[in-house]
Formats: structure tokens, sequence, C-alpha cells
């Protein structure tokens, strides 16, 4: 049987200059691999892979490029946006060879199996919440007015929905209203994925779907009130099989639960 393309989005690797450092008690390094190795096992040869941002928990160049060598092992196309505990200027000269004037967004796009992929980068230096800026929302209506028919998928690493945990919902994209309100109308936006939340959400809005995945090495609690660790799931990435003109989404745990 024909096998359909899919595509794997990894995020919140979170990773240190020393593969042996631990945040909140839990090293990142070995679970990611953890994670790709059995990625390899049930989503060989992925069409590409978006890394959803935390790439790095130090911004240290070390932990960049041992990411990308890992990432490497699931396919040698990968795509990296930044979250609020990397460098985006850095990530963008190390990862995709550009150099971002300053306050530029490291904004990216890219056509693949019939579909346009847009990257959008929430990181504002120095913060935990995320931003758009009017800049980079020009960019996006300018992108989506491109083949006004393509289906698109969005990738950002803030959530653009609040996904009901109240120390995580007051950290989102500060201008969200505005980003809502260009794909509110925006009929050819399939799907919006983002991380940041350290767990599985989706969600339906209108014709769209937004949905996270797990981050690699750490979970936290659902429906919380304060920060907390899931110990009922295991870390995961998510797995999206491409079609003609929809996506099947799933998430992929490693572990015993
Ligand atoms: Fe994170």
């Amino acid at each position: 049987m024909e096998r359909k393309p899919y595509f794997i989005q990894i995020s919140d690797t979170h990773l240190f200059a020393d593969p042996g450092a631990r945040l909140w008690r839990v090293a990142p390094e070995p679970r990611l691999d953890a994670v790709v190795e059995r990625l390899r096992e049930i989503a060989p040869d992925p069409e590409f892979v978006i890394v959803t941002g935390d790439c790095s928990a130090d911004g240290t160049p070390a932990s960049y490029e041992r990411l990308h060598e890992k990432i490497a092992r699931l396919s040698s196309k990968a795509y990296y946006l930044p979250g609020n505990h990397d460098d985006a200027p850095f990530m963008a000269r190390l990862l995709a060879d550009r150099a971002l004037a300053q306050f530029e967004k490291f904004t990216q796009t890219f056509d693949a199996c019939g579909w346009r992929f847009i990257l959008l980068d929430s990181s504002v230096a120095g913060e935990d919440g995320g931003c758009i800026g009017n800049e980079q929302r020009e960019w996006l209506r300018a992108q989506l007015a491109r083949d006004g028919q393509i289906p698109v998928v969005i990738a950002v690493h803030h959530n653009p929905l609040p996904v009901g945990s109240a120390w995580l919902d007051t950290m989102t994209i500060s201008d969200a209203p505005a980003l809502l309100a260009i794909l509110d109308t925006s009929p050819n936006v399939k799907l919006v994925l983002f991380g940041h939340v350290h767990q599985e959400f989706e969600a339906h809005r209108g014709q769209t779907i937004y949905a996270s995945a797990p981050s690699t090495f750490f979970q936290f609690k659902p429906h919380a009130k304060q920060f907390g660790a899931d110990d009922l799931r295991a870390d995961g990435a998510r797995v999206v099989t491409i079609g003609d003109d929809a996506l099947a989404g799933r998430v992929v745990r490693v572990g015993p639960i």
C-alpha cells in the first residue's frame, strides 16, 4: 500500500551545552535521544521535521549544534523556530544561514507536498510570553495572499489560544487577537501548530485545527493553576500525515505511559 507523506513536529527540547545538565531535575538530552530513536522506528523518513521552539535551554552554540545533529537522524530537512528560551538571531544564523537585522523576526516559509508552511517567530528577547508584532503580521498577510488557494500550515512557538492552565495562559501571545483575526479570515489555513505548553492540546476554531506537540523531555500538568509536572504522560512528538486537502495528526509517546 502506498504510504502517505508525513512530517514530524518536535518541540521544547531545551538542550544545554552540557549534555548531562538538568532542568526541573530532568536531563533533556537523553530524553530527546529516546524520542528520536523511537521515531526512527515508527515514523521513518518523514518529509521534514519542524522544531517548534525552546530548542535550547541556555542559548549556547553547542546546544543548537547537537540538536541539529540529532534531528538530522530523522530527516536531512529540518526547520527550527525560536521560543522564549532561544536566541532568535543566533538560531537564524546558525541553523538557516540568515542574518537578521535588529528586531527583525525569524520568519520562514516553504512549500511541500502541495501545502504551504509558514513559520512565525513569537519570541521576544528576555520575556516568557510572546508577540507577533505589526511587521510580522503584515508579512503573514502577504504570504497568505500569495496563491490564495494553496492549503496552509502555520507553526509558532507560543500558544495562540489559551490551553486552560492559568499559569501558562498568562504567557501566550500578547497580540493573539490580532493574529487570530487574520487566521479566522483565511480559510486556506487548515492547521496551526505550536509548542510551549509541554502537553498535547487540540482544538477546532472555525475550519482550522490548533494543535500542540508534547515536549521531548518534560510534560506540564494540564488544566493546572500553577506549574507542575505531569507524571501521567510520557515524552513525545507529533506526526502529521499530509493529504491532498486535509492533515491527520497523532501524538507519539515514548515510554510506558
Ligand atoms: Fe518549553
